[in-house]
């Protein structure tokens, strides 16, 4: 549920039927302007997908995965299946406790630059799910990039049908169970950067400060494309959000030039050879801002059967060797103020 999502939609559903769990998009919360072809809701589904085997897994329970999408039900996007019992890497944890730390800092970066240890480190999460990301600054595609970012940006600030969608799911009330509310929001730059915010996620009545003229910003790529890549995307992306957590980074979404016609195409043009982009990252270093909050778990679980305690749980020593494993969960981080916990 802690997954990033476009405007917070949180587009996901869990069944949990014995010791499988589904993945389900839920059509009902996808943006129908902005993602019409539900790819940046699969790429959420995705990333939530692998923080639930993450979290299994950090938890000491075996996870064996099935991406989908299934021709036949194409809603359901992945299965989990409980696989026995794993000694924690603590790699696996120390990311998963990242996941109630990460969150989307729509503010300036400072001008520390992101190391060349933290970009091997980001571009090797990538790697690790199967997918690539590729940094814009070393390449000749940043200007390009930039320039579709900016006409994207200019395009839905004139689409009326865009612009009302995006005011249905933001500027809401800090407690707010979905959407974006205004506290999450960003100021307005002092001087338009090379690359735009959007627009829709500034507050206008808070003072404007100074961005970073030339925003680092790496692409999530995968190596083929299609429904099952969307996932796959997320679980690639998940895994690149939850390092530059661990790692410190403060991280951010530029999400304009997927969601107009005009300019997807010449997007994915310029990455030919190299793989299908889904996101832009904006990377940087930054203070932590406000996180938002999520449904209960409630709303998002249908349970059509319970799991037995799946393989005796994580302490019974299965493949443990009779360690007591301490669980990574949502409370080690109750004393975040700012996180509204639900479920
Ligand atoms: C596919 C995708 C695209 C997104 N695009 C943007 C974007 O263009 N601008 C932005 O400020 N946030 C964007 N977000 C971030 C969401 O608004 C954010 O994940 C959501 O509000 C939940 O907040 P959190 O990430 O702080 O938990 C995007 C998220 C996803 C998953």
């Amino acid at each position: 549920m802690r997954a990033p999502s476009p405007h917070n939609t949180q587009p996901w559903r869990f069944v949990v039927d014995g010791p499988r769990i589904e993945v389900w998009l839920d059509r009902s919360r996808v943006l129908t302007v902005a993602d019409p072809a539900r790819r940046e809701a699969r790429l959420s589904c995705g990333a939530a997908v692998y923080n639930l085997v993450l979290m299994l897994r950090s938890n000491g329970y075996g996870a064996a995965l099935r991406i989908l999408p299934d021709p036949a039900e194409y809603d359901l996007l992945a299965v989990v299946r409980f696989d026995g019992n794993v000694h924690p890497a603590p790699a696996d944890r120390r990311l998963a406790e990242a996941i109630f730390r990460r969150h989307t800092n729509r503010r300036p970066f400072s001008t520390q630059p992101v190391s060349t240890v933290a970009r091997v480190r980001l571009r090797s999460a990538a790697l690790a799910e199967g997918g690539l990301l590729e940094f814009l600054d070393t390449s000749s595609r940043y200007a390009k990039v930039a320039a579709l970012v900016r006409r994207a940006e200019a395009e839905q600030a004139t689409d009326a049908a865009f612009q009302a969608e995006s005011a249905r799911w933001t500027g809401r009330e800090p407690e707010s169970s979905d959407g974006v509310p205004t506290v999450a929001f960003g100021p307005q730059p002092d001087l338009p950067g090379a690359l735009p915010l959007r627009a829709s996620h500034q507050n206008p009545t808070i003072p404007s400060r100074s961005f970073e003229q030339d925003a680092l910003v790496a692409v999530v790529l995968t190596p083929d494309h299609g429904t099952a890549a969307d996932v796959r995307a997320g679980l690639v992306l998940q895994r690149v959000l939850l390092t530059a957590t661990a790692d410190g980074l403060a991280t951010s979404f530029v999400s304009q030039p997927f969601e107009t016609k005009a300019t997807r195409g010449p997007l994915l043009e310029l990455f030919r050879g190299i793989g299908q982009p889904h996101t832009l990252l904006r990377i940087g270093h930054g203070l932590p801002t406000r996180m938002t909050a999520r449904r209960p778990a409630t709303d998002v679980t249908t349970v059509s059967a319970t799991p037995d305690a799946p393989m005796g749980g994580p302490s019974s020593g299965v493949s443990g060797g009779g360690h007591s494993t301490e669980h990574v969960s949502e409370r080690h981080h109750a004393d975040q103020d700012s996180v509204v916990h639900h479920g």
